[in-house]
């Protein structure tokens, strides 16, 4: 029988402004997911924040979409975004966008990123949560760990995963999906995901005649974009991903090497600036200079028949502090542009920020040269 991970999380409200989740909520969220455990409706959990970002980490049998799984998830948001209003906490309730649940969480607010799988004799699998971003973040990572040699030495040496993989990647505009082979379509695959903003790796699967099915995903994203379900800015969208590793898959620590370089990524101050991800610990994850910089915690398991051992916090290890440091350097590099682009991001991006409100006032005072 398959299990399914399933990473569902939203922003209910934090302390202090966007920064982080304080620690009743997690232990309400916890509350809740433990009586789910005890009724037999998830076989096991983890509660985490990624900056001001609640996330819940499941595990069950009952397959993606679940209703029963999402309704959890929501049932367990509202009572925190309630807790959050009672708190009068910043934002309570940002990303619970929609009143009714139907069916399942998506287009409701919450990002999901869930995966069915058949639970190999051992599994390790890492779970990525980010904030101060979108979910164009993840495609040079997920690129590096699946296709890219020179971060992943399994792909030239290890016999198991040397024929490559495949990628589903999403035009999240227009709503449509696109499967790419790598190695043989790698340049067609960087021609898309290089526009992070618009095209996201939504999926990797293995090749057919693997060790593994080629029908069950080994890494799966959150694509969610908040600004088309509100129609305006409410927040960032917060991403996460689950990556299964070793065995036919890239090792843990090719996974995590992709975050050795602190890439630019859109998000940071207002949703409206580019700024590089950092990796941290979970005792850093929060929020603090210009509300960022953008970052990304790792949490690691092995699965036991559903029940998770661990987490193990990938991060926090002084062998990401030069990338840290780096991340800091960029920074205060760009920071110094200000307002400018590239730190700002560019005018079409900032179509559904407060920009365009300011820019509304000068309209009338234009005259025609
Ligand atoms: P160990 O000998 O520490 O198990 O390392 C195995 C390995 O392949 C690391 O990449
Ligand atoms: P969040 O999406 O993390 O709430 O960020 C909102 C924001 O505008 C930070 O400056
Ligand atoms: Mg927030
Ligand atoms: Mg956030
Ligand atoms: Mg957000």
């Amino acid at each position: 029988e398959k299990i399914t991970v399933s990473v569902i999380k939203a922003d209910i409200g934090s302390v202090a402004g966007h920064s982080t989740v304080p620690d009743e909520i997690k232990a309400l969220a916890e509350k809740k997911l433990n009586e789910a455990k005890e009724k037999g409706i998830i076989i096991d959990f983890r509660v985490f924040n990624a900056g001001d970002d609640l996330e819940l980490v499941m595990t069950h049998r009952k397959g993606v979409d679940s209703e029963e799984i999402h309704g959890l998830a929501w049932e367990t948001f509202k009572a925190c975004a309630e807790k959050a209003k009672e708190l009068k906490l910043y934002a309570a309730g940002q990303d619970l966008l929609k009143e009714a649940f139907s069916g399942n969480v998506r287009g409701l607010g919450p990002g999901v990123a869930e995966m069915e799988f058949t639970e190999r004799p051992a599994e390790p699998i890492i779970v990525f949560m980010m904030d101060k971003t979108e979910p164009g973040a993840f495609n040079l990572p997920i690129f590096r760990m699946f296709a890219d040699p020179f971060n992943t030495a399994g792909l030239v040496i290890d016999p198991s995963m040397h024929q490559g993989f495949r990628f589903e990647v999403w035009d999240i505009k227009e709503h449509k999906r696109v499967m790419l082979s790598t190695p043989e379509e790698m340049y067609d695959l960087l021609a898309l995901i290089g526009s992070k903003g618009r095209y996201v790796i939504k999926r990797v699967y293995p090749k057919e005649g693997g060790k593994l099915p080629a029908d069950e995903p080994v890494a799966v994203v959150s694509t969610e974009k908040l600004f088309e379900i509100a129609g305006e800015y409410v927040g960032k969208d917060d991403p996460v991903a689950i990556v299964r590793a070793q065995s036919g898959l890239p090792a843990v620590g090719e996974v995590l090497e992709a975050f050795a370089f602190p890439h630019l990524v859109s998000g940071w101050m207002r949703g409206s600036h580019n700024g590089p991800l950092m990796p941290v610990p979970f005792r850093y994850s929060k929020c603090t200079r210009f509300d960022g910089p953008p970052r990304v915690i790792a949490a690691g398991f092995q699965l036991c028949n559903g029940k998770l051992i661990g987490p193990v916090d990938m991060f926090d290890d002084p062998a990401f502090d030069y990338t840290r440091q780096k991340a800091m350097e960029i920074c205060d590099y760009i920071r110094r542009h200000g307002p400018f682009e590239p730190h700002r991001l560019p005018h079409e991006e900032m179509e559904y920020t407060t920009l365009p409100k300011v820019l509304k006032k000068l309209e009338a005072r234009f005259e025609k040269i």
